[in-house]
């Protein structure tokens, strides 16, 4: 009898740790905050690269997507990567001068790209990659460029000349070269975050505003804007970032599958862009608010010819080296 309920336990026992239930691992959450709409070239590379990592991952890591700002807002979102709140981002390379990484404005300068295919000798080779790295010091890992596009002008009256733009009140991203650039034409710079700008070009805060056509467009700015002029004058791109001990202490085999869906969600990113942005501005012009004229030849150099004094006084902010670099990848001639 007692060696039967011995049996008896014994049994239960080897049963119960046989159907216990199997410890399921909690997935590696990745919140990836952004400030823009998700149909833009940030939002859907942003979608991109979750749905690969997942998949490469097979769910080991989840990625949150929040677009618009809707966790964190500009200057706020860096903050919070810093202290783990968050581990993504991809804030313009406009954003990077208040954390006291001031080379990153070299994008913003006027006129120094000829377009995507200059700008990708920068970002795709050593001259990107030692920008990147530059962000270690902050606690942060930058891991690619994803591409957006060239800025034009929007204002209520219209943009054909510099000197159109004087007086008026601009907004601008937070970037010293920006507000230089303002300054070049004789408007006033307003640094504003983001998702305040639809309100202020609303309410008159400011008068205009420079943007690629996604973001002019995904933020309804063609309601309150009356013309814009395509002036390509600068680039506006992102750097995606996380936090970097965050990253480094990845197991080494998700860490090298994220790797490969960033380069896959890059390479999507940047052959994607363009044609978002071209289908943008055939939106804009069939909202018929807002009247687009594109510079002639002779406008486009009376532009270019007023804003490249902006290089030189810039060069000792962004730094003399990082300006050399740039400017010899893109064999730039002023
Ligand atoms: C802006 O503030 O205008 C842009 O940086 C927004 C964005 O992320 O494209």
């Amino acid at each position: 009898m007692f060696k039967k309920a011995a049996q008896v336990i014994g049994a239960l026992t080897m049963s119960t740790i046989f159907w216990a239930a199997p410890v399921v691992a909690e997935p590696i959450v990745i919140k990836f905050s952004h400030v823009v709409a998700v149909d833009t070239p940030k939002g859907n590379a942003a979608e991109f690269f979750k749905k690969r990592a997942e998949e490469l991952t097979k769910g080991k890591v989840k990625v949150e997507v929040y677009p618009n700002g809707q966790l964190y807002k500009d200057r706020e979102e860096m903050d919070a990567l810093q202290f783990g709140a968050v581990q993504m981002l991809a804030p313009s390379l406009a954003k990077f001068g208040p954390l006291g990484i001031k080379d990153f404005e070299v994008f913003d300068l006027p006129y120094i790209f000829n377009g995507y295919e200059d700008l990708h000798k920068v970002t795709d080779g050593p001259v990107g990659r030692k920008l990147l790295d530059k962000l270690e010091i902050k606690g942060i890992k930058g891991l690619a460029y994803w591409d957006n596009g060239f800025k034009s002008f929007s204002a209520n009256t219209p943009i054909q000349t510099p000197d159109d733009l004087k007086g008026k009140k601009m907004r601008i991203q937070p970037s010293t070269v920006l507000e230089e650039q303002m300054r070049e034409l004789g408007a006033i710079p307003q640094i504003m975050p983001f998702f305040e700008v639809y309100q202020a070009l609303q309410t008159g805060a400011v008068d205009g505003t420079e943007n690629p056509i996604s973001n002019f467009y995904t933020q309804k700015m063609y309601e309150v804007q009356k013309y814009m002029t395509i002036t390509n004058h600068g680039y506006l791109g992102y750097a995606v970032i996380v936090n970097k001990k965050f990253w480094e202490e990845l197991p080494a085999d998700i860490r090298t599958q994220l790797e490969i869906a960033m380069k896959e969600a890059t390479d999507y990113a940047n052959k994607s862009a363009k044609t978002s942005n071209d289908k943008d501005l055939q939106s804009v012009k069939a909202s018929g608010t807002t009247e687009v004229t594109t510079l002639t030849p002779e406008q486009r150099a009376a532009f270019r010819k007023a804003l490249i004094p902006v290089h030189d006084k810039m060069t000792g902010r962004i730094g003399k080296d990082t300006m050399d670099a740039v400017r010899k990848a893109v064999g730039f001639v002023d």
